[in-house]
């Protein structure tokens, strides 16, 4: 017994909406969110660059690197791992598709 903190699974996108190299901002039960299609695989972070929290659906997403537009830092797309500077990452947010073809992304409840 005991409380359990369990998210919650919400549709973010369909994924017919998020091309292959393409990234997209949404917003989640108040959470916004990044999505990224990178080689065919989505990965989701919250939209907030690890620097001064600008939003990084601004920047642009060149393969696996995703760069914040507003003082060029660099991630590695695939892990949020920084890449100059390093030593900084991304926040990751579990994310699925369902059987209709929706994104979907775990937030906290
Ligand atoms: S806020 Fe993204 S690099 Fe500064």
């Amino acid at each position: 017994m005991g409380d359990v903190d369990t998210g919650q699974w919400v549709d973010a996108l369909p994924v017919d909406d998020l091309w292959e190299g393409d990234m997209a901002g949404v917003t989640v039960e108040g959470t916004g969110v990044l999505l990224l299609n990178v080689d065919g695989d989505v990965i989701a972070y919250e939209n907030r660059c690890a620097h001064q929290q600008q939003k990084l659906d601004e920047g642009d997403l060149d393969g696996r690197t995703l760069t914040c537009l507003h003082h060029m830092w660099t991630f590695d797309a695939t892990t949020g791992e920084g890449i100059n500077p390093a030593h900084t990452k991304l926040v990751r947010l579990p994310c699925r598709l369902n059987g209709d073809g929706v994104i979907q992304v775990e937030v906290d409840t």
